[in-house]
């Protein structure tokens, strides 16, 4: 029998499961769309998961410092099929939250903060683990979040943890959020990243961490280009059997 906490075994898919794990501004997102769309797999953005909770909230007005208000909201969303993600090979996934596919909504300041938050909630992992899980079985997929390793597929066949400087994390995200015509000081988005990592890596239940068998990678030593080709190096040894 298997449940929630069992860690199944190392399966042998034809095709891997990658997961790719870090703090915010490693350079995840990039790397885990870039691996996709090299390899033809399917990109999980868990962290939009996370997100679309913080935005359903955000817009139900429900507190988010209110647990039990927003664990059953999580339920609630996920069971109703209100919260989706639409993920097809190569392509960047699709979040729809109340029938509207989300994008610039889910990535401001406020529901980066948001999501930290309702993410230490168990009631809310509970509710999106089976959903993660039921995107990757299969193999041939990318997950990027952070206890991708540890918790929601602790049997990946490919496991990165990607890490930079706080600095050089603050930076991308601030080059994000101009780009977007978000306007921001770098000064409060590196407090707002190291505030988000402490929270992400303090919570009791599945803490941002590196799994035992992960590779860790510093992505401030290396262009996203040498990351990519790494991964990719790792998932296609996998698939030869190697
Ligand atoms: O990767 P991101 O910045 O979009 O994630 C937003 C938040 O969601 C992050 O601060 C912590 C949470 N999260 C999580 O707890 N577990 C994941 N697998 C992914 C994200």
């Amino acid at each position: 029998m298997t449940d929630e906490k069992s860690t199944p075994s190392r399966a042998r898919r034809p095709r891997p499961i990658v997961a790719i794990d870090g703090p915010a501004g490693a350079g995840k997102s990039t790397v885990a769309r870039e691996v996709a769309v090299a390899l033809g797999y399917v990109l999980v953005d868990t962290g939009a998961l996370y997100r679309a909770i913080a935005l359903g909230a955000h817009l139900r007005k429900t507190p988010r410092d209110d647990r039990h208000a927003i664990e059953s909201l999580a339920e609630e969303l996920v069971a109703s099929g209100a919260l989706e993600m639409h993920a097809r090979a190569g392509q960047t996934p699709t979040l729809v939250l109340d029938g509207v596919a989300r994008t610039d909504e889910l990535r401001t300041p406020d529901i980066s903060q948001g999501a930290s938050v309702v993410s230490r909630y168990p009631g809310v992992r509970a509710a999106l683990l089976e959903l993660q899980r039921s995107f990757g079985r299969q193999g041939g997929v990318v997950l990027e979040g952070r206890d991708i390793g540890t918790v929601v597929f602790p049997d990946a066949e490919v496991k990165f943890f990607l890490t930079a400087t706080d600095e050089r994390r603050a930076h991308r995200r601030h080059a994000e959020l101009v780009e977007r015509g978000t306007e921001s000081r770098f000064e409060d988005v590196l407090r707002e990243v190291r505030e988000r990592d402490e929270r992400d890596a303090a919570r009791d239940i599945a803490p941002m961490r590196a799994a035992e068998d992960a590779v860790v990678l510093d992505s401030s030593e290396r262009t996203i280009a040498e990351v990519v080709a790494v991964i990719c190096d790792a998932a296609r040894q996998c698939e030869r059997g190697v």
